[in-house]
């Protein structure tokens, strides 16, 4: 039998195998990082931050920094939930993310992260974008308000469906979505509600038009169970 390596998280040891992020690994341990870039179906990200760890004293990403042998893994503590904490008041205020009016909630993971980490109040003053709706596709809507441009669908689209329809234009508070058509609009590009890019979004951003509300608010998956139980994938399958 192989020794397997580990390093500690929170005190637990963690086995690891060569080239896994200390995300990949937690998760495999059944320890819960909250992430909202992170899929393990795509090529980590690193963008949103949310799933900031403290290795042997430094700040990382959980979804990018590689496991090491022996390697002090601080998640759970108060100063990396502080963090945490800010990061996702920054989403929240950056975007018009209105929880009781969306369709995605107790479904929506940049919610169940909030919930998961404590978040109470907003903190920072809402930024409140003009941002649109684009209801030009038959199969969906895509509400660019709740838009946190973690590029899941950007790399669905490109690295699954072999399309590019989504990518990010701008830079740092100038970025934002954009879809590879003549118009910009969503119905005259080549997505499909089959798409993989069409059930990636942890937010209500990408919403597909037929089953809202098919779950009535209060009864879907982070109501029922808090997202460091379920995890990610099962709400893409729900959503
Ligand atoms: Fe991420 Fe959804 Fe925005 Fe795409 S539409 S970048 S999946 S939040
Ligand atoms: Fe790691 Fe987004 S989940 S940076």
């Amino acid at each position: 039998m192989t020794e397997r390596s580990t390093f500690r998280l929170d005190g637990k040891p963690i086995p690891f195998t060569p080239g896994q992020t200390i995300m990949d690994a937690a998760l495999a341990a059944g320890e819960y990082i909250p992430h909202l870039c992170h899929n393990p179906d795509f090529a980590p990200h690193g963008s949103c931050r949310v799933c900031v760890v403290r290795a042997n004293g430094r700040d990382v990403s959980a979804c990018t920094a590689p496991a090491a042998l022996d390697m002090n893994v601080e998640s759970e503590t108060e100063d990396i939930r502080a963090l945490r904490v800010a990061i996702l008041q920054m989403l929240f205020v950056e975007g018009n993310h209105v929880c009781p009016a969306c369709e995605k909630s107790g479904a929506c993971q940049l919610q169940a992260v909030a919930y998961h980490c404590g978040m109470l109040e907003p903190h920072f003053k809402h930024f409140f974008p003009h941002r649109a709706v684009d209801a030009s596709h038959r199969d969906a809507i895509l509400d660019y308000n709740r838009c946190i441009l973690c590029e899941l669908c950007v790399r669905a689209s490109r690295d699954h469906d072999g399309k590019r329809v989504f990518s990010i234009s701008g830079r740092g508070i100038g970025s934002r979505l954009i879809v590879d058509s003549q118009s910009g609009q969503l119905g005259d590009s080549r997505f499909a509600i089959t798409d993989k890019a069409a059930h990636v979004c942890p937010v209500g951003a990408i919403l597909p038009r037929l089953g809202g509300f098919r779950v009535p608010i209060g009864e879907r998956l982070y109501d029922r169970e808090p997202i460091s139980r379920v995890g990610d994938v099962a709400a893409h399958q729900e959503g």
